[in-house]
């Protein structure tokens, strides 16, 4: 049994038309005017909605072992949540400990997305250099689907590298024709910082934006684009979140050098007041970097507009207020770092990007899901409304409206960071390898139906 989308406005990221999508065996068969339903297809009406390639989002972190917990959402939940705000596809980080085999915990992470609700991927985070470091490199670009890789200039004494370590990996990623991603702040300096401001009694959520400004950002930026340059690497920094790093990727690109820049929904939203939120409340915006203050905000949406910054996904990587963010209470160091964000990415782009008319529909497409295709070696399989594609699909409603709260979000996180935001545009109907997974608010995903993606670039 198909699936036959009439009479939506299809958008691309290069093109807009009306018209319908057919969808056999989980791919998309025909595409045109007026196709005629065959019997038993299940015919969804999109008549004045859109219909978008579904999103992809390629930075989150779903059951993730991290600063002595692990977060929220697991493969099962955080997929579904996806689901639910029009996201069909993700690429997770595999993390190993300093000292861990790559190889032994790309298959503990494989365990844990085997629940899935829709496709995954996977990136693997090179957390140290050991004798074996090359060739499990080679084996995850070669034999596991594998060929873009983390660093963390952050996070020192945990996951983070040191300069050695970072040249070797890109060195190694360039042999291998493999990417290289990085985290980029100054993780020596953040140390220096998070000690002495705890020396002086400042313990509170806000310190932690507070050991970490924008110049650590920019700096770690800067020293990544150059170690890249001289190792003839492309780089990818996630999470850009202000107008220092935005401008060290702008002048690496004017250059001609293959830097990509991505950020994400709560970089371009929020301002750092959210930490002065009384009760621990600013703890539920403790992430890495942190929310900057108000004025960078600005240099992201015009990078997202120049093509400077490609990419919106979430680092959605969620902890609970209770039990989790709390283990901070009385010093911010403690605060597991990260929120959730899955669920909202597509409708907070579609409502402060396109329609404040920063972003053309197409734009919004190319950001949410069709770069990330093409970046990380998914395209056209993923990012594509196109005759072969995965049936991976999203009918919009422009009309919908909605008020983000974590009283109805799927996220298994009792925060939201977008608490009482108003959207305007929300998936109606979100089809997932060819089969309706959720319809007017209602998701009806599987358990294990997702598939790992094995990618190629
Ligand atoms: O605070 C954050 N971003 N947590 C997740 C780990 C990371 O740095 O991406
Ligand atoms: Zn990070
Ligand atoms: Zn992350």
């Amino acid at each position: 049994m198909g699936i036959l989308i009439k009479g939506g406005t299809v958008v691309t990221a290069l093109d807009q038309w009306v018209g319908d999508v057919r969808c056999d065996d989980g791919k998309i068969t025909e595409l045109g005017p007026d196709l005629a339903a065959n019997s038993g297809d299940e015919v969804v009406d999109a008549a004045s909605q859109y219909v978008f390639p579904g999103g992809i989002d390629p930075h989150v972190h779903m059951e993730m072992p991290f600063m002595g917990t692990v977060s929220s959402d697991d493969f099962e939940t955080g997929t579904a949540a996806g689901v639910a705000g029009g996201t069909t596809s993700i690429i997770d980080f595999v993390i190993p400990g300093r000292g861990d085999d790559l190889m032994e915990t790309l298959g503990v992470w494989h365990e844990r997305a085997d629940k899935a609700v829709s496709d995954y991927a996977f990136h693997m985070a090179v957390t140290w250099w050991g004798d074996d470091t090359a060739e499990h490199m080679r084996r995850c670009v070669q034999e596991e689907g594998i060929p873009s890789f983390k660093t963390f200039m952050a996070y020192r004494g945990a996951i983070g590298v040191d300069d050695i370590e970072l040249i070797k990996i890109m060195n190694t990623a360039r042999e291998l024709g493999a990417l290289t991603t990085v985290h980029a702040e100054h993780g020596d300096m953040v140390v220096d910082l998070q000690d002495k401001l705890f020396a002086e009694g400042k313990r509170e959520p806000k310190h932690h934006a507070l050991s970490r400004p924008a110049p650590l950002e920019g700096e770690a930026t800067s020293r990544a684009i150059m170690l890249a340059r001289m190792t003839r690497e492309p780089l990818y920094v996630v999470h850009v979140t202000c107008q220092q790093a935005a401008h060290a990727i702008t002048e690496a690109r004017e250059r001609g050098q293959n830097v990509i820049g991505e950020t994400c929904p709560q970089y371009l939203l929020l301002d750092a007041s959210v930490y002065e939120k009384p009760d621990f409340e600013g703890a539920a915006y403790v992430m890495s970097p942190p929310i900057r203050p108000l004025g960078h905000q600005e240099y992201l949406w015009a990078g997202l507009k120049a093509g400077t910054l490609q990419v919106v996904a979430t680092d959605h990587c969620p902890f609970n207020q209770a039990g989790q963010k709390e283990m901070g209470r009385d010093d911010f160091r403690l605060i597991p770092n990260g929120a959730a964000g899955i669920q909202h990415r597509l409708s907070l782009m579609y409502t402060y990007g396109v329609l404040q008319d920063r972003l053309t529909l197409n734009e919004f497409v190319d950001v949410t899901s069709t770069r990330a295709a093409k970046i990380f070696g998914l395209y056209p399989r993923k990012g594509a409304i196109a005759l072969g594609s995965d049936a991976d699909l999203v009918v919009w409603d422009p009309a919908a409206t909605g008020t983000i709260s974590a009283a109805t979000h799927h996220h298994r996180c009792d925060r939201n960071i977008f608490e009482g935001f108003e959207t305007k545009g929300a998936p109606s109907t979100v089809i997932v390898n060819g089969r309706v997974q959720f319809q007017d608010g209602d998701l009806r995903v599987t358990k294990g139906a997702g598939r790992y993606l094995k990618r190629s670039l």
